[in-house]
Parts: C-alpha cells; sequence; structure tokens
C-alpha cells in the first residue's frame, strides 16, 4: 500500500502532524510519501492521500488549496483531509472551515478532521503578531498526538478494510 501525505503551513506545525500520521503508516508496513503541496502534480500509484492544511483567520493556506483544486479535476484515490489550527485543547467544538467544508466536497473525501495546532509566538510575523494579539487566543503548544495517531490508525483500517490481503 502507498500513501500520500502533503500539508501545507506557515510555521511547521502541521507539517508535524502530517510527518507524525505518516510514522503510524509506515510503522504498518506502508510506503508513505510527503511532498509539499506544490510538488504534487499527479497523484497516480497511491492508494490514499492525505491533505492537511493550517487554518489562518478562517482559511486555508492557498498552497493546500491549489492542491485540492488541481485534484478535483481528475480522478484520484480516496482522499481524508485535516485542519490544524485551534490552539485549545480538543475537547471543544471547532468551525469547519470553508475551504475545508469545499475540499470535503469536490474531493468528495472520506473524512475531515480539525486538529489542535500549535503557535510560537516568536515566529509571527509583525502582521501575524496583530491578528492574533487581536484574537484573544492563547499562544502555545496544543498538538494532540493521541488524536493524530488515532485518525491515522482509523484511516489504515478503512483502507485495509477496502483491500482485501493488502
Ligand atoms: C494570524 C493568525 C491567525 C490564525 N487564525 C486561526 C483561525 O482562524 N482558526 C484557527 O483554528 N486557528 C488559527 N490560528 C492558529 C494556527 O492555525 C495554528 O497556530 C496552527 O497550528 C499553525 O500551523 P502552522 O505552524 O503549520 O502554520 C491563527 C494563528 C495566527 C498566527
Amino acid at each position: 500500500m502507498r500513501i500520500l501525505v502533503s500539508t501545507a503551513g506557515r510555521h511547521g506545525a502541521t507539517d508535524t502532524l502530517g510527518e507524525e500520521m505518516a510514522r503510524v503508516f509506515e510503522h504498518d508496513g506502508v510506503d508513505v510519501d510527503i511532498r509539499v503541496p506544490e510538488s504534487v502534480t499527479h497523484v497516480d500509484g497511491y492508494d490514499a492521500v492525505i491533505i492537511g492544511s493550517a487554518v489562518y483567520s478562517d482559511r486555508w493556506v492557498p498552497a493546500a488549496k491549489a492542491l485540492v483544486d488541481r485534484m478535483s479535476r481528475s480522478e484520484h484515490p480516496p482522499v481524508w483531509l485535516f485542519s490544524c489550527g485551534p490552539l485549545h485543547s480538543s475537547d471543544r467544538p471547532v468551525n469547519v472551515t470553508s475551504d475545508a467544508a469545499h475540499a470535503v466536497s469536490v474531493l468528495h473525501a472520506i473524512a475531515h478532521r480539525t486538529f489542535p495546532g500549535k503557535l510560537d509566538c516568536e515566529k509571527l510575523s509583525e502582521g501575524e503578531r496583530q491578528i492574533f494579539e487581536n484574537s484573544g487566543a492563547v499562544a502555545g503548544d496544543f498538538r494532540d498526538w493521541v488524536l493524530v495517531c488515532n485518525w491515522a490508525r482509523e484511516i489504515l483500517a478503512c483502507l485495509t478494510a477496502a483491500t482485501p490481503g493488502s
């Protein structure tokens, strides 16, 4: 089995979630490619594609949206999507961004999940810092590795059930 993981963000948190998922897949013997969305021109040969995007001001990152648009124009394997954003623990409800909802719709994605993210004030640009300071959000690392790994295992279970003998 071969899975593509493609993530986009600004400061690295989203990529780390994708990398953690890739570790779970590889641990199960799956071949995994991790590629930035800009480099994904086709998805032939993959059994599944995972696309993740950071959320900034309720929008997905442009590179992730562009990949969704490219993939929506042709045949593609099953797709799972995730958003990385909320700066609080995972037990609070979160809004699904319009970009994520659009991606689910045009790619007929199997599922979309939102995972808590990470914010390090020192990494922000001046513009980001101003938006962040006016948002009332709290800086910190809220990434939940258990949630992420469990979701990766759910994806594997789904793929394995769909591919007997794999
Ligand atoms: C300027 C700014 C705007 C943000 N807007 C949102 C938002 O609308 N919704 C959300 O859930 N998180 C928001 N966040 C939090 C980021 O999505 C979070 O820090 C995420 O982990 C960033 O991922 P990255 O490191 O891959 O870029 C915002 C953060 C900043 C700095």
